[in-house]
């Protein structure tokens, strides 16, 4: 039997924790300055999520929200995916501890990691499952505590990082709405740019890092900019133009919040308005995995995504990786 059903996102919400760190309370904390912050990445403060507050906390909560969002009881879930760089511990996954909170007793549960992409990975796989009649309803998340890996001695990357937690519910829905294309990949020759050691690595490398706490996040700042420039016009045009649409079709681009300066530089290759590009990295800095979907979640409540609007989410992380997904927006 030829069954192929089309997938879109039909609820959204989104959760990040209380507590704020502003660019002045990081001034106390090392060698940096508000103006070098807003000028060279355009965040302004970021959340975070007190010590006993952990990404299944931030993931549950985002996951009520886009249920609710959706008129879905947890029972109608089959699959949950988060996607998350910042587990609460190796097993049970976060996944499995969000379907626990929330009651979705009839989903699987698993969690991924591609980094910052990782939402749209997670998008990716829930759309093969919905057009293959395999599932019908799937929660994606994003959910991240990177202050937890944050070495907050570290100029270089303790300005960037936040906490957050965004969701979606991923159904059947009718032509012409839904995901119409998805691009994603990956390239691990070039993983040692962006890294996050989950065990202790040799002296000589923590020498190299200049760090004592060697399981915190390292980059390679100006190397990760150059390539996210690159790959975010690369991956906006392989996909709209996947379904014959070219970057002027586009109502709505929404990107992983890396750097106001990586979005405009683009928004300048593409040759796209940036006024059409929805940004709230001021506020809550880089979240990685939750960045697109905190972003989608205000995107809409904000009205700038709209129905009937061809949205592109796109984005890039660790690994590298990066991925693209455009959708004709339904609710
Ligand atoms: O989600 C994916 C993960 N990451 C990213 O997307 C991040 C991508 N990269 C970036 O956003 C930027 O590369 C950064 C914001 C990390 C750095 O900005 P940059 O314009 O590439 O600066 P830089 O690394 O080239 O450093 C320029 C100068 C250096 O000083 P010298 O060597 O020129 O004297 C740095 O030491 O700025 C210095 N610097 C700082 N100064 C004040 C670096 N960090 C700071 C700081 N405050 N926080």
């Amino acid at each position: 039997m030829n069954t192929e059903y089309n997938a879109g996102i039909i609820g959204v919400g989104s959760y990040v924790p209380e507590k704020v760190i502003t660019n002045k309370d990081i001034e106390k904390m090392v060698e940096t300055s508000e103006e070098w912050i807003v000028t060279r990445t355009g965040i302004h403060q970021r959340c975070i999520a007190n010590g006993d507050i952990y990404a299944s906390d931030l993931a549950t909560q985002a996951a009520l929200n886009a249920l609710n969002d959706a008129g879905k009881k947890p029972e109608e879930i089959d699959m949950i995916i988060v996607a998350t760089i910042t587990p609460d511990m190796f097993t049970p996954s976060v996944a499995c501890l969000v379907q626990h909170a929330i009651g979705a007793k009839n989903a699987i549960a698993f969690d991924i990691n591609a980094a910052c992409s990782g939402f749209i990975y997670g998008i990716n796989i829930a759309n093969q499952f919905i057009k293959t009649g395999n599932c019908k309803n799937i929660l994606v998340i994003g959910a991240e505590t990177l202050s937890k890996i944050t070495d907050w001695q570290d100029r270089n990357t303790c300005i960037l990082f936040g906490d957050g937690a965004g969701a979606v519910i991923v159904s059947t829905v009718e032509t012409p709405y839904g995901i119409l294309s998805t691009h994603v990949g990956s390239d691990g020759s070039l993983g040692n740019v962006l890294t996050a050691p989950l065990l202790k690595v040799t002296e000589e490398e923590q020498a190299k890092r200049r760090v004592d706490n060697a399981r915190t996040i390292w980059m390679d700042g100006s190397e990760v900019f150059k390539f996210a420039v690159k790959i975010m016009e690369q991956a906006t045009r392989t996909v709209v133009e996947d379904i014959g649409l070219t970057v002027q079709d586009i109502d709505v681009i929404i990107p992983h919040q890396a750097n106001i300066r990586i979005v405009d530089g683009a928004a300048k290759r593409l040759k796209f308005n940036k006024e059409n590009i929805f940004t709230n990295l001021k506020k809550y800095g880089n979240m990685s995995a939750a960045s697109i979907p905190v972003a989608v979640d205000e995107a809409v409540k904000s009205g700038m995504l709209k129905k009937d609007d061809v949205v592109v989410m796109v984005g890039f992380g660790g690994g590298l990786t990066w991925g693209s997904t455009v959708m004709k927006w339904k609710n």
